[in-house]
């Protein structure tokens, strides 16, 4: 069976796909244009698919010879399921072994905005130091403050348990479902969505992204915050309007955003949010750990070598 891995992958990933005895392909050039990548998905009979090339409606047309795909991520918004059911089509994912890495970067971006790490780190590169001032550069503590999360599944749920056991923070979440071991573990307490927004001193976004849930973080979102709350995302840029949450940091209507996923994505240097000094922007390295990577290239391959021996994949988000 051939495997078309369109960007290099830690070598673990690699290796239990060859002593599978699987064809594995990866281009010498891995920028490849959208042509090229296409071209070939067309030759082969399974993908190992890094980044975010879209996986649509005319892809599943057009590619009818791909049987399976393994994608090299946690999130799957860039497939559209109900096409690869259509062609048949297994879709695995690699949960679990990023959501320490990913809820690390929540944690780091809380404590950053809250203690104003980007204001200070930039006055110390522009040689202003500048002296003790008993009024200047003041952040905020979290102890004992209420962290809401939206979409408390495995990544949530390790941000929760981290800020609880750091700063015995308060746990509120709003979710699809309710999610019991979190009630139980965590003490958290389900509430709407509109409380979450308004007692919120953090407010972390956790959740899968839909179409339906684009925007959902918008002005009328922001108004509603608390004026020292704090906002985070780790989850997909698609989530936050971001002209709305600029405006919102602007105005002081929130204390800060800590980002590492933006809309658009890559975010532009001269984009008018990196010119705020109460946001905190990291390029999507939520996963970005050793251990995270050797992880997912080891799940992408075990997913393909399932379904090359004719069994389920361990991680299918279409079974
Ligand atoms: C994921 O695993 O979904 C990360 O965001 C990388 O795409």
């Amino acid at each position: 069976m051939k495997v078309f891995i369109n960007k290099r992958i830690p070598e673990i990933g690699i290796n239990l796909l060859k002593e599978a005895g699987l064809d594995v392909s990866i281009p010498e050039n891995e920028n490849l244009s959208h042509e090229e990548w296409l071209s070939y998905c067309k030759d082969t009979d399974a993908i190992l698919n890094v980044g975010h090339h879209t996986f649509d409606k005319d892809f599943f047309e057009e590619c009818s010879n791909v049987k399976a795909i393994a994608l090299y991520s946690v999130g799957f918004d860039h497939v559209d399921i109900a096409a690869a059911n259509q062609g048949n089509v297994p879709v695995g994912n690699t949960p679990d072994v990023l959501s320490k890495a990913t809820s690390d970067v929540a944690f780091l971006l809380m404590q950053s905005v809250a203690r104003r790490a980007s204001y200070n780190f930039q006055k110390v590169k522009e040689g202003n130091w500048g002296d003790f001032d008993p009024l200047h550069a003041l952040g905020q503590e979290l102890y004992g403050k209420t962290l809401g999360i939206f979409g408390l599944g495995r990544i949530g749920f390790e941000m929760a348990k981290k800020a609880q056991k750091a700063f015995d923070m308060n746990i509120i979440y709003n979710n699809r479902h309710q999610n019991e071991e979190a009630e139980n573990e965590l003490n958290a307490t389900y509430v709407s969505f509109d409380e979450l927004v308004e007692q919120s001193d953090v407010l972390s976004i956790h959740a899968n992204f839909t179409p339906d849930r684009k925007d959902l973080f918008n002005r009328s979102v922001f108004e509603k915050m608390k004026p020292n709350s704090i906002f985070i995302n780790t989850a997909r840029g698609g989530f936050h309007q971001q002209t709305d949450l600029y405006d919102a940091l602007v105005a002081r209507e929130i204390w800060g955003a800590g980002l590492d996923v933006t809309n658009p994505e890559p975010m532009m240097k001269d984009d008018p949010i990196l010119g705020l000094s109460n946001v905190c922007v990291l390029p999507h390295i939520g996963s970005a750990t050793m251990e995270a990577r050797d992880g997912m290239a080891r799940i992408a391959a075990e997913n393909i070598i399932a379904f090359s021996k004719g069994e389920q994949m361990p991680h299918c988000v279409n079974p």
